[in-house]
C-alpha cells in the first residue's frame, strides 16, 4: 500500500500535493484498488483520484473500530487525556490552514477565504468538544438507606458517520470530535464529490496518537460504501447529513439494526422581515445567508418573507447586492471579500438552473442571475426570484444553491404561515427593531435555531437541528455530546 506522505506530487498547475489520496482504516493507509475522479468544480477538470472503499473496506474499518472499542484503551482513558488528544487533532488543522484550505478550495471549488473559514471552523469544533471531554457527569439517585445508585455516560461503540458535500472538512469534524470526546470509535464515509480534505483529520488522528482503529476514513460511492456502512450490523450509531432521501434511506437502515441516528436533512428557511428592520443590515445577511458556499448550505436564507410596504425596496437592494457579485473559481478569491466560488457539480447546478426556470413558469418574476455563467467550471449567476407564492416549487423545494426567493406578507399572522408553511423547519429569522413583534415570531417559528436581525448568530456553542423533515437529533453545543452516550443505572445494595 503507498504511503500517503510520500505519494507523488501532483503537477505544479493543479496545486494539490498528492495525485492520488487513500483511505485511512484501522491505523493504515490504503491506496490501491479502484478510486474515484475527484474534480475541480471551477474548472470542471479532473485534479486527483481517491481510493474508493467498497462494502469489504467498509467491513474491515468497522471492524477495526469494533475491536478498538472492545479492547478499551480508548474508552477507558481519561476523559481528560482524551480530551487533549481531541483538542490536538483540531491543532493540527490549523498548523496545516494554508495546505487544508489550498485543497478544499480546489476540491469543492469555494472561495480560498471561506476554505479558510472551513479549516478555522472544523478546529473549533476540536477544540470545543476536546475541552468538554471530562465535563459528562453522571448523578446520584437516592433509594433510602440500604442503596447506593448512581448514572454513568458510556459511549455507544462504533459511530458511523456520513458525510455530506458542502462542508465535508467541517461537518466531519462536527460530528467526529463529539463522538471521540464521549470515548466513541468512528467510521467515517467522505462525500465522492469532495473527500481529499478530509484526510487530514486523518492525519491528525495519525499525528496525536489515536489508537489504530479509532478513526477510520474512506471515501466511496454513497449507493455502495454509504448504504454498506448505514446497514452494517456492528455499527451503534449512525449520524448523517444531506438529503431527505437519502436520511430516509439511512433511518430505514438504522431502524433495521435498532440503532440511534441523527439526521440533519436541510431546509427552506425564511427570513421575515419587518417594516422597520435595518435594510442596510438586512442586504449583508442575504449576501452571507445565501451566497456563502454558494448557497449549499442547509441552514441557507432561501427565502426573504417581506413586509408589502418595504418590499419593493427590499427587492431592488437585494437584486443589487446580487448582481454585484464578482463569480469564479475559488483561487481566484484570497481575500475575503463581494464574491462567490462554484456549485459542486454539473447535476447540482443544473438541477437549480431548472428550479429557476420552472419558478418563472408558474409565474415567479427573475431580477438577478437564473442562469449558468458561460464558461468553464459549475456556475450559477447569483439569482433573486421575486414575486414568489407558497405554493410555487420555488417557495417549497430546497435548490441548495444560491438562489433567493422573495414573498410578499401583509399581516403578522400571514408571516407567520409562510415562514412555517413548508416541510422543514431548520431556522427562521426575523429582521425588526421591535423586541415584542420579534419575540413573537421566534416563539412561533417553527424551526430548531431562529436567528433575531443577524442571520447565522449563534456558532458551535448553539444546538443545531431540525423540526419537521428538517431531521432530528441536535449537532452543535452540549446538547450534541448527548447524540454520542447512553446512560447506564448502576444499583448497589448494602448488606448486613
Ligand atoms: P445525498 O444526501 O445523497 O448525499 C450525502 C451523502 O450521503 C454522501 O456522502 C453520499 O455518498 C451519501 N449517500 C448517498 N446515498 C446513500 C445511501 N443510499 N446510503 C448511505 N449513504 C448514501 O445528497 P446529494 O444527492 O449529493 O444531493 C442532493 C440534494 O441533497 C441537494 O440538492 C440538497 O438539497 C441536499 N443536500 C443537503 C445537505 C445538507 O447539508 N443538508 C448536504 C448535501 C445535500
Ligand atoms: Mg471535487
Amino acid at each position: 500500500m503507498p504511503d500517503f506522505a510520500t505519494t507523488p506530487q501532483a503537477s505544479a498547475p493543479q496545486m494539490l500535493p498528492h495525485t492520488h489520496w487513500p483511505n485511512f482504516i484501522d491505523g493504515y493507509w490504503q491506496g490501491g484498488g479502484s478510486s474515484v475522479p475527484v474534480y475541480n468544480p471551477g474548472t470542471g477538470q479532473q485534479i486527483a483520484t481517491q481510493a474508493c472503499a467498497s462494502a469489504t473496506h467498509v467491513d474491515r474499518a468497522v471492524g477495526a473500530a469494533q475491536r478498538c472499542h472492545q479492547e478499551g484503551s480508548f474508552r477507558h482513558l481519561a476523559p481528560v487525556e482524551r480530551g487533549r488528544l481531541v483538542q490536538r487533532m483540531g491543532q493540527y488543522l490549523l498548523e496545516h490552514l494554508d495546505e487544508i484550505a489550498n485543497v478544499l478550495c480546489l476540491d469543492v471549488g469555494k472561495p480560498l477565504w471561506e476554505a479558510r473559514l472551513e479549516v478555522e471552523t472544523a478546529a473549533r469544533y476540536f477544540e470545543y468538544y476536546g475541552n468538554q471531554a471530562e465535563t459528562m457527569e453522571g448523578r446520584s439517585i437516592p433509594l433510602g438507606g440500604q442503596y447506593f445508585d448512581f448514572t454513568v455516560h458510556e459511549p455507544y461503540g462504533v459511530t458511523a458517520h456520513i458525510i455530506p458535500w458542502n462542508y465535508p472538512l467541517e461537518m466531519t469534524a462536527r460530528s467526529v470530535s463529539a463522538a471521540l470526546a464521549t470515548g466513541n470509535t468512528c467510521v467515517v464515509k467522505t462525500p465522492e464529490l469532495d473527500p481529499l480534505a478530509v484526510t487530514y483529520i486523518a492525519r491528525a488522528a495519525e499525528c496525536v496518537g489515536l489508537p489504530a482503529g479509532a478513526l477510520n476514513i474512506l471515501c466511496g460511492y454513497g449507493s455502495e460504501a454509504g448504504a454498506a456502512l448505514s446497514a452494517h450490523p456492528d455499527i451503534d450509531q449512525l449520524v448523517f447529513t444531506g438529503s431527505v432521501q437519502t436520511g430516509i434511506a439511512i433511518a430505514t437502515a438504522a431502524a433495521q439494526n435498532v440503532v440511534p441516528c441523527v439526521l440533519e436533512l436541510g431546509g427552506k428557511s425564511a427570513a421575515v422581515v419587518f417594516d422597520d428592520a435595518d435594510l442596510e443590515a438586512l442586504v449583508s445577511d442575504v449576501r452571507w445567508g445565501i451566497y456563502f458556499n454558494a448557497g449549499q448550505v442547509c441552514s441557507a436564507m432561501s427565502r426573504l418573507i417581506v413586509h408589502e410596504s418595504i418590499y419593493d425596496d427590499v427587492v431592488s437592494r437585494v437584486a443589487e447586492m446580487s448582481k454585484s457579485l464578482e463569480v469564479g473559481p475559488g483561487m481566484a478569491f484570497p481575500a475575503h471579500g463581494p464574491n462567490m466560488g462554484a456549485m459542486i457539480s454539473e447535476a447540482q447546478r443544473d438541477k437549480a438552473e431548472a428550479m429557476c426556470q420552472r419558478a418563472q413558469q408558474q409565474g415567479a418574476r427573475l431580477v438577478a442571475g437564473g442562469a449558468r455563467l458561460d464558461r468553464d467550471g459549475y456556475f450559477l449567476a447569483p439569482t433573486v426570484i421575486a414575486d414568489v407564492t407558497a405554493e410555487m416549487e420555488i417557495a417549497q423545494q430546497e435548490v441548495f444553491g444560491p438562489v433567493v426567493a422573495v414573498l410578499k406578507f401583509r399581516t403578522e399572522d400571514e408571516a407567520i404561515a409562510l415562514a412555517n408553511g413548508t416541510d422543514y423547519g431548520l431556522v427562521g429569522g426575523v429582521y425588526s427593531a421591535n423586541i415584542n413583534r420579534a419575540m413573537r415570531i421566534s416563539r412561533d417559528i417553527r424551526a430548531g435555531q431562529v436567528f433575531v436581525n443577524e442571520w447565522y448568530a449563534g456558532g458551535v456553542e448553539t444546538p443545531f437541528g431540525g423540526f419537521g423533515k428538517s431531521g432530528y437529533g441536535r449537532e452543535k453545543g452540549r446538547e450534541a455530546l448527548l447524540n454520542y452516550v447512553q446512560t447506564k443505572n448502576v444499583g448497589i445494595a448494602i448488606k448486613g
